[in-house]
């Protein structure tokens, strides 16, 4: 008989955003081509089986908010990962997608050079596969009229800030971009800081020579994250223009977004493993190590605050679970962490500290690991949602007969694999230390597959996938986030 498929996967848990089933899984020529009930494939010809032995078989991870490769916003930090690096720790965590961005600066005038530039960056250098989100620093007419051909370029969303003296937008031109993303289908993305407060924290803290990285923390106070969502999700209603607030850390921002979204409204939010797993206490170390977990919204207060965003992941108010990979080396003090120690400053300002952490290799792993998601839900904040949300799905985030990418990880069945402590020295990134580092691990992917191929094999080589495998996915419009209304918006008079 001749062969018929490329790879099958017998005798694991298919677990989708929707399903959790006893299925056999057929693989060709990139895509999934069959799905059936276990035993179903045992008379199929294919070129190589892997035997699941009972562990779950998921989509492959969606990692929708990652850093790679950016020219400096704080002070002389600069992103430790290029697209090879940052791309070849996802995949060794089972990240088969990801979306990074495309930063303008407010200097410049056009998005599109922006996009170009970026595509030059990312161009056979990855291992996984990748798109864009525009960061707008500069809505210029110039850039508002370029949206359109955005999306003709296969972009369908952007970011904006409402922090950062580089980057942060004022509401008017907030309100330029939603107006402008509206017209053209594009998903906004609001880093919902509120900018002159934490500049007026950093001032007080300053007056009283409060350097140390703890005091990162308290100059984004709840409050400026609070006030901020509050008021990106108004200027969303008032434009009905969908937002997705990104890395939100605070549970009074977490009621903010589940209060809109119980009116209907098109709020979409995020959150990360850090605001999962690391508190105040992660900033608060002895001399500038707290500089490792420095990044915005920081750490919050207590455990309680991480338990009420693991129940807003539950519970639906957050669409996806992201990493907000941003790394920066710490021992290294030209462009890393220490870049903020100087005469002035022997033990550092929490002012200068890069902003930022890695994490684009541990996301799905520590999640899986601390089980306390549904396997559905896990499947749909970290590989369906944001397929969805991002223009990607079905043919990522999801495992369609004939549709979908064969983008998958097999895990370990419970109990499986033996747990371990993470350390940074076994991941795959260029940066010199984790924040989760110490934790326990009780699943890592197996297997890693991306369009049909066998990128990570964790009991045999590792990774196996190969540089510039990854390849630019062109993005439709978001399926999950559209104005309530499709007639064009009208000035209320
Ligand atoms: C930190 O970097 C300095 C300068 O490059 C080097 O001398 C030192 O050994 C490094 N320390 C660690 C712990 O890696």
């Amino acid at each position: 008989m001749a062969i018929e498929y490329d790879l099958l996967i017998v005798n694991g848990v298919v677990v989708t955003d929707t399903d959790i089933q006893e299925w056999d899984v057929a693989i060709k020529d990139e895509k999934i081509a069959k799905i059936v009930p276990r035993g179903g494939l045992k008379n199929a010809k294919a070129t190589k089986t892997i035997d699941a032995q009972g562990g779950y078989v998921m989509p492959g991870g969606v990692d929708a908010h990652v850093h790679l490769q950016e020219p400096p916003l704080f002070g002389k930090g600069s992103t430790a990962d290029n697209y090879e690096t940052g791309s070849r720790s996802a995949v060794c965590g089972g990240t088969t997608t990801m979306v990074t961005f495309a930063p303008q600066k407010k200097t410049e005038d056009t998005l599109l050079d922006t996009l170009y530039a970026t595509h030059e960056r990312a161009k056979n250098n990855c291992y996984i596969d990748y798109s864009f989100h525009l960061l707008v620093g500069n809505p210029s007419e110039r850039a508002l009229s370029e949206f359109k051909t955005l999306r003709e370029e296969g972009i369908s969303s952007l970011k904006i800030y409402m922090t950062y003296e580089a980057l942060q937008l004022h509401d008017g031109q907030i309100l330029d971009v939603l107006l402008e993303a509206r017209k053209q289908g594009i998903t906004t993305m609001v880093h919902a800081e509120n900018g002159q407060v934490i500049d007026w924290m950093t001032a007080q803290l300053e007056k009283r020579k409060l350097f140390a990285p703890k005091y990162h923390g308290s100059s984004h106070p709840p409050l400026a994250e609070v006030e901020a969502t509050y008021r990106a999700i108004s200027l969303s209603e008032f434009m009905d223009t969908p937002i997705l607030i990104v890395h939100v850390s605070t549970p009074a921002a977490a009621a903010h977004i589940k209060a809109a979204q119980d009116r209907g409204l098109p709020i979409f939010a995020e959150t990360c493993p850090q605001y999962l797993f690391l508190t105040k206490q992660d900033l608060d170390q002895p001399g500038f190590e707290g500089a490792k977990c420095v990044c915005s919204p920081p750490p919050r207060e207590s455990e309680a605050d991480c338990d009420v965003i693991w129940e807003g992941l539950a519970d639906g108010t957050f669409t996806i679970l992201s990493s907000d990979h941003c790394p920066f080396r710490y021992n290294d003090s030209e462009t890393g962490k220490k870049s903020s120690i100087n005469d002035e400053y022997p033990l550092g300002h929490f002012k200068y500290i890069p902003n930022g952490c890695p994490g684009i290799e541990t996301r799905l792993s520590l999640t899986l690991s601390a089980n306390r998601l549904d396997l559905k839900k896990f499947v749909e904040v970290t590989c369906s949602n944001p397929a969805k949300l991002y223009g990607l799905y079905p043919r990522k985030g999801a495992l369609v007969e004939g549709q979908s990418d064969a983008d998958i990880n097999i895990w370990y069945a419970p109990g499986q694999m033996e747990t371990f402590e993470l350390k940074n020295e076994m991941l795959h990134h260029d940066v010199d230390y984790t924040p989760f580092e110490g934790r326990t691990v009780k699943q890592w992917p197996r297997y890693t597959i991306l369009r049909g191929q066998i990128v990570w094999d964790k009991e045999h080589g590792g990774l196996l996938g190969q540089k510039g495998y990854g390849k630019f996915i062109n993005r439709d419009a978001s399926s999950l986030a559209k104005p309530l209304k499709e007639e064009e918006w009208q000035l209320p008079l």
